[in-house]
């Protein structure tokens, strides 16, 4: 399937496209709360600007057989395009993936560890799994790059899935009590820790400009009933995809359980959340805007004072209609492919999440999905100038990391996607840098666009 992974309110979205991963969790969410502007915090001055590429550890490892979405892409029927498999076997190469950041001229590695790896059973922590992520960020450091650390990017371990994950009100301890572990064993050497990747994709599947359908919703469900029979279990449920309410309020609490847990180990360790949010554009006098930032992202931003800084996930523009997304104007500018061509909208979302909740901002990720890579080559330097353009106007951005280093799996739609700086051979997993790595490089040599 060739669709084109992006919120369902970006553009480039059509009726036609049908199951991926942002579709799959657009169930529905109720949860609507004011968003909490907080004083404004400076970035800290000890940090230079990161430049960065980002990696999931589901996307890239391979084999990763304890998590939840491994489980829903093994079973009958199943809404995934095909199986994760070896993924880009980063497992064995994750040194490779490392020296092509530093060779980039990068100076920031964005990774995530992998839960179902390091307990694979409730409370039996695998040490030989923690030594694994912690020569990870050693590593990283022995080569001068900072290790930005997502502790959850959508997995979880199966057990977790099948004990109800999030709805679970035990959530938020187990969480906890996995981060302590993981910050015991490397918070030393992390620069930056992310709690969640997305965990408000839900919620903004309710503004989606094509809401799921009835068949896409009766797939989601048969193929979550498969994998709580698999598992000996009623309901098995993963992040983004389970009953919305009681979801969200377990990952919101999980949030903060776990960056107590990660501060009691180092206090100084800078904590964040990375949300998904498009640059959203009101459209009409009866725009729902407001709302939409209220429902969407409000309740993250309501447990996120006490962070020291807050990470943006950018694909594009949402056009915001009464009461969900519409189509962009039919004068935008098109890619050959017909979404919308905006690579500016990251620096719009910059300047809202500052001027929301009064945190640095961190682009955790901003990227596109390009077959032809002279696109992401005219991409980069667009969306780095935007971001350029906020900094010099005053908000503290903490850096740019770009999704993603390599070309993965991209969740429901399997391997077809092409979002990557690097391109990997699928028998062989030999990695081959594109022009547009070399670009970013560039750009992070020199400094950034203005200055090179
Ligand atoms: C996710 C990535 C995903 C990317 C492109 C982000 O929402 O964090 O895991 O691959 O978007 O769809």
């Amino acid at each position: 399937m060739a669709c084109r992974p992006a919120i369902a309110s970006e553009p480039g979205m059509t009726a036609g496209t049908r199951f991926d991963r942002r579709e799959m969790i657009g169930l529905g969410a109720a949860a609507v709360a004011a968003a909490a502007a907080g004083p404004l915090r400076a970035a800290p001055a000890s940090h230079p600007f990161l430049w960065g590429a980002a990696t999931a550890g589901h996307q890239v490892e391979g084999n990763n057989i304890n998590a939840d979405i491994w489980l829903l892409e093994q079973v009958k029927p199943t809404i995934f395009a095909e199986p994760s498999g070896d993924a880009c076997d980063s497992l064995h190469r994750w040194r490779e993936d490392v020296a092509i950041v530093k060779a980039l001229g990068l100076n920031c590695y964005r990774f995530s560890v992998e839960w179902s790896r390091i307990e694979p059973a409730p409370g039996q922590f695998s040490q030989a799994w923690l030594d694994h992520y912690a020569r990870i960020v050693d590593h990283c450091r022995e080569q001068g790059l900072a290790p930005v650390v997502t502790f959850n990017h959508f997995t979880t371990p199966r057990w977790f899935a099948a004990a109800g994950g999030w709805e679970n009100p035990d959530a938020p301890d187990l969480f906890a009590r996995y981060c302590d572990r993981v910050a015991r064993a490397m918070a030393a050497g992390i620069s930056h820790a992310l709690t969640f990747n997305e965990p408000n994709l839900a919620l903004g599947g309710n503004w989606a400009i094509h809401p799921l359908s009835q068949a896409m919703r009766d797939a989601v469900a048969a193929c979550c009933a498969a994998a709580a029979k698999a598992s000996g279990s009623d309901r098995f449920s993963l992040l983004n995809a389970g009953d919305p309410a009681p979801m969200i309020s377990g990952v919101v609490a999980a949030h903060v359980a776990a960056r107590a847990a990660i501060r009691a180990v180092r206090s100084d360790l800078p904590i964040g959340m990375s949300l998904a949010i498009p640059d959203n554009v009101a459209v009409g006098a009866d725009s729902g805007i407001e709302r939409k930032r209220a429902e969407v992202y409000g309740p993250f931003f309501a447990v996120m004072d006490k962070d020291d800084f807050i990470g943006v996930q950018t694909y594009g523009r949402a056009f915001v209609g009464a009461d969900r997304d519409v189509d962009p104007p039919a004068d935008a500018p098109k890619r050959p492919g017909g979404g919308e061509w905006f690579p500016a909208a990251i620096g719009n979302v910059v300047r809202y999440a500052y001027k929301a909740t009064g945190l640095p901002v961190m682009v955790t990720e901003n990227g596109i999905d390009a077959a032809d890579d002279s696109e992401r080559e005219r991409f980069i330097p667009e969306a780095v100038a935007s971001v350029e353009a906020a900094r010099h106007d005053g908000v503290p951005v903490l850096g740019y990391i770009h999704w993603s280093l390599l070309d993965n799996f991209e969740w429901m739609s399997g391997y077809g996607p092409k979002f990557g700086l690097v391109s990997v051979d699928r028998r062989t997993f030999k990695r081959t840098v594109k022009p547009s790595a070399k670009r970013l490089g560039a750009i992070a040599r020199a400094g950034g666009v203005r200055a090179g």
